[in-house]
């Protein structure tokens, strides 16, 4: 059985993605230092599957620790790269801390395993900023990062990509996530957010349990159907199948170029409005909220052209509005009874 090392395995896509490994039949080795997770997330996908992975505990920006793991760990056949510091906001307050342990991350880890193992790294569709076209392919320029979050994403590309061009051995999928929400059917895994969330569908979960107050539509003078800013959301279940689509892909050695690129979307747009009542109709739950003035960096539309994905990888989302918005919302309710 193949073993795939899951780096940031105990956060939201992470966990999301064992559990689709588990179901593909991979063996799985989750390394996370904890800093944004919480170890009971073992336990919780260990409920879902029937066996706990197996978990290291390690500081990836430390080379030394992370060459004598690979060392001891020559049974990997394959890297998923999640680990990463990604909120936005605290990336411009101290974009130190998000370039030292992003980029330390990720260049220990590549160094290490030395091109033995394919790897599949956890980028994001903030590369693109704010499209000229849409649906946006990956074929789109970049644009300079709004945040140094996003040039993060931007730079480690960059650095994968170079990388492969002097190293043929070397095989890397990038996979460009739109907005991944909602939680696995079960409701023992979701997205955990520290503090006040910060992204639009955990805020509203919370805001209709109780634990937040109104929601703050950030506008609503956009160019856009209703005013507000509209998203390609895509359920994390959905994302977490698209990253054993692309092991699948590096397994089989389909891949055409050592590096390739895929955007994880649904190719619809949806916006704050529409996911607000999206909420409402799946759930039931009346939601308050006011419109506020634009968050500083955020674009106003984007979504994605998935049909590469879709031809490449042989991967398409399945769950639409509803089951993303039900199972963030039983999820939550979990969490309100089950406090992780
Ligand atoms: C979505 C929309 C907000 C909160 C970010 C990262 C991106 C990716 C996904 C990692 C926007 C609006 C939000 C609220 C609101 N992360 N909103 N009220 O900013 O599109 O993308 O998360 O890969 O890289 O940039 O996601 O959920 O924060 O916002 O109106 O209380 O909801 O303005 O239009 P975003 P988001």
């Amino acid at each position: 059985m193949s073993k795939i090392l899951v780096t940031g395995g105990t956060g939201f896509i992470g966990s999301h993605t064992v559990v689709e490994l588990h179901n593909a039949g991979y063996e799985v080795l989750i390394v996370d230092d904890l800093s944004n997770s919480s170890r009971k997330i073992l336990q919780q996908i260990e409920a879902i599957t029937g066996t706990q992975p197996e978990f290291v505990e390690l500081d990836l920006t430390d080379e030394q620790k992370v060459n004598e793991f690979v060392l001891q760990h020559n049974d990997i056949s394959g890297v998923i790269h999640f680990a990463a510091f990604k909120a936005v906001g605290e990336s411009v307050q101290k974009p130190l801390k998000y370039y030292r342990n992003n980029f330390y991350s990720l260049i220990n880890l590549v160094n290490a395993f030395d091109s033995k193992v394919k790897f599949v790294f956890s980028s994001s569709c903030t590369v693109y900023g704010q499209p000229e076209v849409l649906p946006v392919t990956e074929d789109a320029p970049t644009q300079k990062a709004q945040s140094p979050y996003g040039n993060t994403k931007q730079v480690a590309e960059e650095i994968l990509q170079d990388t492969c061009a002097v190293t043929p051995e070397l095989k890397v999928i990038s996979l460009r996530y739109f907005n991944p929400v909602g939680a696995h059917e079960s409701a023992l895994i979701g997205e955990l957010p520290i503090g006040v969330p910060q992204n639009l569908v955990p805020f509203i979960t919370q805001s209709a349990i109780g634990k937040r107050g109104p929601i703050t539509v950030y506008g609503n003078d956009y160019e856009t159907p209703d005013g507000s800013a509209v998203r390609d959301y895509i359920h994390v279940v959905d994302l977490a199948k698209a990253h054993v689509a692309a092991i699948k892909r590096l397994d089989g050695d389909q891949a055409v170029d050592n590096y390739e690129v895929f955007n994880l979307g649904t190719g619809k747009g949806s916006s704050v409005l529409q996911i607000i009542q999206a909420f409402e109709e799946s759930t039931g739950v009346k939601l308050n909220y006011t419109i506020g003035p634009r968050r500083e960096g955020d674009i106003e539309k984007v979504w994605g052209d998935v049909t590469k994905s879709a031809r490449e990888l042989g991967w398409k989302a399945e769950l639409g509005l509803n089951e993303m918005m039900s199972s963030a919302w039983k999820w939550e309710k979990y969490l309100q009874e089950n406090p992780i």
